[in-house]
């Protein structure tokens, strides 16, 4: 049995939509369960609450075969450390007591970054702590979700502009969450894997924030233009969003490690080239959501 967090989120949904068909026998937990549609709602069973409870994921994790962990994003949280090592506590307990066998993990690339680099470094604690039950694990790793661009959609359609700190020129890689799901599905429904190792998700090619203002422009018809934003206004904006201080700072120390070339820790290889190129990301999402 296959048990799948955050099945109405972003990653999820799609990790959910991709092994639904494969005969494995499917768990979700859902802290609402009417937001999953009714039509994948009857093909699976679900368990009610937040897997960062140990009572959800000790029933969730009862004869489970594998898992697919998401830790999701949380503004409130007092601090990184609690956002995503406390949060995985439970789950990692009860990831020993069911001895489940494996688990694919959303991480981030990171691993052996030498400095803080705020969630990213949080989230590789996560992975340590789930690694340290000796289960088997594969950490999907990634760079920024192309997605996050759906974040800006009203300042790409009444502005013509989208924001953030990125070096405009610095060519970096990007991956769909359509990709990474693809791949967690894959591991998820392989049962002959062993061993803990990490999985890069890089997405097709590095880009620039001026080639993806080029490709938003020639995609909706219209210049869209990349504006850099400072660290200060970054935080400005999160903190206006609700995060907490500690959630602020911890962004701005992730986009801090960023533009000092976080994402190129790991190399590019084949296996960890994924599909989905931004343009053809932009014309199948971003551009209907800005036509919507
Ligand atoms: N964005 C990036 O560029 C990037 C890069 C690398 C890694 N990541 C990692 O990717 C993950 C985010 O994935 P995503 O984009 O798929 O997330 P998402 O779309 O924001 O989905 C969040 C999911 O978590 C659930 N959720 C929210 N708060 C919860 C709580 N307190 N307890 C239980 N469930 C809760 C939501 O369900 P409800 O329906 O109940 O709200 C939803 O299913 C994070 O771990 C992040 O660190 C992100």
């Amino acid at each position: 049995m296959i048990v799948i967090t955050t099945p109405t989120g972003a990653i999820g949904h799609q990790v959910l939509a991709n092994v639904i068909g494969s005969g494995e026998k499917i768990r979700v937990i859902a802290r609402d369960a009417s937001k999953i549609p009714g039509s994948i709602r009857q093909r699976v069973e679900i368990i009610e609450g937040s897997h960062g409870d140990a009572d959800v994921v000790n029933k969730a994790f009862d004869g489970a075969d594998c898992i697919f962990w998401l830790v999701p994003p949380d503004f409130q949280a007092t601090s990184l450390e609690q956002a995503y090592v406390g949060f995985s506590r439970p789950a990692a307990e009860a990831i020993k007591q069911h001895s489940v066998k494996r688990v694919v993990i959303v991480s981030a690339i990171g691993r052996d970054w030498p400095g803080n680099a705020g969630y990213v470094s949080a989230s590789v604690a996560m992975d340590k702590l789930i690694e340290s039950t000796g289960v088997s694990c594969r950490v999907l790793t990634m760079p920024g979700f192309m997605d996050n661009t759906l974040r800006q959609v009203q300042p790409i359609k009444n502005q013509g502009m989208f924001f953030g700190t990125r070096d405009p020129e610095s060519k970096d890689p990007y991956c769909a969450t359509r990709d990474i799901a693809a791949v967690a599905a894959k591991w998820l429904l392989d049962r002959s894997w062993t061993g803990q190792e990490d999985v890069p998700v890089l997405g097709p090619e590095d880009i620039s924030c001026n080639d993806m203002a080029q490709i938003l422009s020639d995609v909706l018809g219209k210049p869209v233009r990349y504006q850099q934003i400072s660290f200060e206004a970054l935080r400005s904006q999160i903190s206006g969003q609700g995060a907490t201080d500690a959630m602020a700072q911890g962004m701005v120390d992730m986009m801090i490690a960023k533009n000092k070339g976080l994402d190129h820790a790991v190399a590019r290889t084949p296996e960890g080239t994924t599909p989905t190129s931004f343009r053809q990301w932009c014309e199948e999402e971003l551009k209907p959501a800005v036509l919507n």
